[in-house]
C-alpha cells in the first residue's frame, strides 16, 4: 500500500481493498484517507499514493456552502462519487451515506448504500453513528457493501449531542465511545471513523477493536487519518479547525491569481498575441479585400 515511487516515475500500485485496511493496521502501517468531491482532486490524490478517498458530506459545506451536512443528499453525492471514481485507480473509494439515507429502516439503508456501490462506483459506504445503528451497519454489510463506522463527533446529530464538540471528556462517555466501538466491530465494519475524540479515548478505542481506527481531531494513536481537502489545500477560509494541519494556502493563490486576471482584462494586457487563433495569410488578404470593396 501506500506510496511506491522510484524518482519521479510511479511504478504499478495494488489497488487498496477492504481487507488490506486490516492488514495495514496488523503491520502497524498507518492508514491515510482525504476527502474528494472532484475529478482533478481524487486524481492528485490517487497519484500521490493515498490509501482510501472519501466522498464525504462534507461536500454539502465546503463545496455547496451550506452551513452543515443536513441538507445534503444522496443525488447530489452520486455524481460527485462519479467524478471521484474516474480519477482513482488505486484507492479505497468510501462513499460517505448523507443524513436520512440509512437511518430509516435496514431495508432503505442497503437500496441507498447499493446505489453507491452501483451507480455512484464506490467501494465502501460510511454511516454514522454507533450502537444505535449497528443494526443498520451489520444489514448493509450482511447485503455485501462493506461499511465504515463513524462516531465521537457525528456532524449528522450533532444537534442531539449539543453541537459540534469533543466527545469522551469524561469516563462514562468513554465507556459509552468504546461500547459503540465494540457494537460497530462486532455488525462487521472493516474500520471506524473516530471524530473529535480525546486522544486518551480515542487510544483506547484503538487497542480494544480489532478493526482500523481513523482518527479525525483524536489524536495520535489511532491506525491512520482523515482530512477534508478544503482544510488540508486552505481552502474553506470560513472555518478551520483546530485539529486540521493545512499545508497549502490555495485561498490566497487563488485569489491572487483570479484578482491579476481581472486586472489584465481591464489594462487590456491579457489576451497577448501568444493567447489569440489567427487566419491563413491567404484568407486575411481575401478578408481585406471585401473590406476594402
Ligand atoms: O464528510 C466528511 O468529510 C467526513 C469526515 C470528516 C470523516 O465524514
Amino acid at each position: 500500500m501506500g506510496l511506491e515511487l522510484s524518482g519521479n516515475a510511479r511504478t504499478e500500485r495494488k489497488k487498496v481493498s477492504v481487507a488490506d485496511f486490516s492488514k495495514m493496521k496488523t503491520h502497524g502501517q498507518r492508514i491515510v484517507m482525504v476527502t474528494s468531491y472532484d475529478y482533478p482532486t481524487s486524481t492528485i490524490a490517487d497519484d500521490v499514493g493515498v490509501d482510501s478517498i472519501l466522498v464525504g458530506d462534507s461536500y454539502g459545506m465546503v463545496v455547496l456552502g451550506y452551513d452543515t451536512t443536513i441538507p445534503v443528499t444522496v443525488e447530489e453525492l452520486l455524481p460527485i462519487c462519479r467524478a471521484v471514481r474516474r480519477g482513482a485507480s488505486h484507492s479505497l473509494l468510501v462513499g460517505d451515506m448523507p443524513f436520512l439515507s440509512f437511518q430509516i429502516s435496514e431495508e432503505d439503508a442497503i437500496r441507498n448504500a447499493g446505489r453507491f456501490i452501483k451507480e455512484g462506483r464506490m467501494e465502501a459506504v460510511k454511516i454514522e453513528g454507533g450502537r444505535e445503528m449497528a443494526h443498520i451497519a451489520r444489514a448493509v454489510s450482511n447485503a455485501g457493501i462493506p461499511v465504515l463506522g463513524h462516531i465521537g463527533l457525528t456532524p449528522q446529530t450533532s444537534t442531539l449531542h449539543g453541537g459540534y464538540r469533543v466527545q469522551g471528556k469524561n469516563a462514562d462517555s468513554s465507556e459509552s465511545l468504546v461500547k459503540d466501538a465494540k457494537s460497530l466491530e462486532d455488525a462487521g465494519v472493516f474500520g471506524i471513523v473516530l471524530e473529535m475524540i480525546t486522544e486518551e479515548v480515542a487510544r483506547v478505542i484503538t487497542q480494544t477493536v480489532s478493526v482500523p481506527t481513523i482518527g479525525i481531531g483524536s489524536g495520535r494513536y489511532c491506525d491512520g487519518q482523515v482530512l477534508v481537502l478544503h482544510d488540508v489545500l486552505g481552502l474553506y477560509p470560513r472555518f478551520v479547525p483546530k485539529f486540521a494541519k493545512q499545508y497549502a494556502d490555495l485561498a490566497s493563490t487563488i485569489k491572487k491569481a483570479v484578482a491579476e486576471y481581472a486586472s489584465d482584462v481591464r489594462q487590456g494586457t491579457f489576451p497577448e498575441e501568444k493567447h489569440v487563433f489567427k487566419m491563413d495569410d491567404a484568407e486575411r488578404d481575401k478578408l481585406d479585400l471585401r473590406q476594402k470593396s
